[in-house]
């Protein structure tokens, strides 16, 4: 029997983390910590929260006391950490949040796991997912090896840098079992409308403007969350202590073709006229350091542990379409409230 933390587990990736455990591990408890940001939802998890090896736990990672005294009382056999403050946009508007969740939140939950397992390390693990943002930018070419120095131009992206070298300071310094992964763009049912495509899955629905930042030649190297949910899976099983690994899609698309692509999809889903929604597109000033290309090697992965992706692009971006215009209530909801705000202040209509 263990008993695994998994915290945002409540947000986009982590739901999908937190569903693929509950099932298919009816030997583990898994207890998802989350303080339920603007980004947590827990409808996301309603097909497994009644499930008996599920528990939530409402909470801060911020929080140093109430995290050590969590610890204390569950005593966890293993970590994967997820919870973040995860939107570049936000990050540049609002720095410190970052600074306190993510790096902050992320030392807490170290010490904590420090604090209880008193260096008996046997069965312990401690996994931090990360992001290839850390490693900066790429030219026309290359891709981000494990290897590849950091280079983080958003606050988003050095705030999870910070917290990449402050897991490995704790594997080096205390010994702490610790793993590392640094994925590309995630997409993929419940992911909040701020981010690119469930963005503009929304504003195409609803024919508003579609603010493509700059020229729109910024490439992404995207991967079906489902796929990275299986790629954490196997590191947090077995991922080599104190190692490093990319995950990446092999999947680069430069932001206005993937546009065009989902246009060509929407506009066929909702019967309206090839293209109409091309008229939608609006070129706006470019986001603040902009990072032009990522694109990831992950052949390490590939080679260590045998993981490939298995969702072809075409395929989950169809049914990220569907799942987003099937669940029309969970799209409302998540688009009333404060994220009116948020939508006006960022893009100021
Ligand atoms: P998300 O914003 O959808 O979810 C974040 C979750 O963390 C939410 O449920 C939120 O309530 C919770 N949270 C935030 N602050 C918290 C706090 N102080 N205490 C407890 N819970 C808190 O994020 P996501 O896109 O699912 O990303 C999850 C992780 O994966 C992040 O660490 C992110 O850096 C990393 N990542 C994301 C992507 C991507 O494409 N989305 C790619 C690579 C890595
Ligand atoms: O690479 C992994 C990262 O991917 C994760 O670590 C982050 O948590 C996640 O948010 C994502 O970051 P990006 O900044 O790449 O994702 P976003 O969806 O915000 O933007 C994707 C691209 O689309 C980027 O080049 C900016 C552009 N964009 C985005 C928005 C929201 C626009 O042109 N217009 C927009 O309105």
């Amino acid at each position: 029997m263990k008993k695994i933390l998994i915290t945002g587990g409540a947000g986009f990736i982590g739901s999908h983390v937190v569903r693929l455990f509950v099932n298919k591990y009816p030997d583990y408890q898994i207890y998802n910590l989350d303080k339920l940001t603007y980004a947590g939802n827990l409808e996301n998890l309603s097909d497994v929260d009644k499930m008996p090896n599920y528990h939530f736990v409402k909470g801060d990672i911020v929080d140093a006391a109430f995290i050590n005294q969590l610890f204390e009382k569950e005593r966890f056999d293993g970590v994967i950490h997820l919870a973040a403050e995860s939107h570049v946009d936000r990050s540049i508007t609002n720095p410190m949040e970052f600074i306190f969740t993510n790096v902050v939140g992320t030392v807490n939950l170290l010490n904590a796991a420090k604090a209880i397992w008193k260096d008996n390390y046997e069965g312990k693990r401690f996994y931090h997912i990360s992001t290839d943002e850390v490693y900066g930018a790429l030219g026309d070419t290359g891709s981000f090896k494990e290897t590849t120095p950091y280079s983080p131009h958003s606050p988003y992206s050095a705030a999870k840098a910070s917290s990449d070298h402050f897991v490995r300071a704790y594997h080096d310094t205390y010994g702490l079992p610790t793993v590392i992964s640094n994925c590309s763009n995630n997409y993929g049912p419940n992911q909040f409308p701020e981010k690119l495509i469930p963005l503009f899955i929304n504003n195409i629905k609803h024919n508003k403007s579609l603010p493509v930042y700059g020229k729109g030649i910024n490439v992404r190297d995207w991967l079906y969350v489902v796929d990275h949910a299986r790629a954490i899976d196997l590191i947090f099983h077995k991922g080599k202590t104190g190692e490093t690994y990319n995950i990446g899609g092999n999947n680069e698309w430069r932001n206005i073709d993937l546009i065009k692509k989902l246009i060509e999809i929407m506009d066929r889903k909702l019967g309206r006229p090839e293209g109409t929604s091309l008229e939608l597109i609006t070129y706006v000033t470019d986001r603040a350091g902009h990072d032009l290309r990522y694109a990831i090697d992950a052949s390490k992965l590939r080679a260590e542990l045998g993981w490939e992706p298995t969702i072809r692009f075409d395929e989950g971006f169809e049914k990220t379409v569907e799942w987003y215009l099937a669940n029309e209530a969970w799209l409302n909801n998540v688009t009333s409230g404060s994220y009116q705000d948020y939508y006006r202040k960022m893009y100021g209509e």
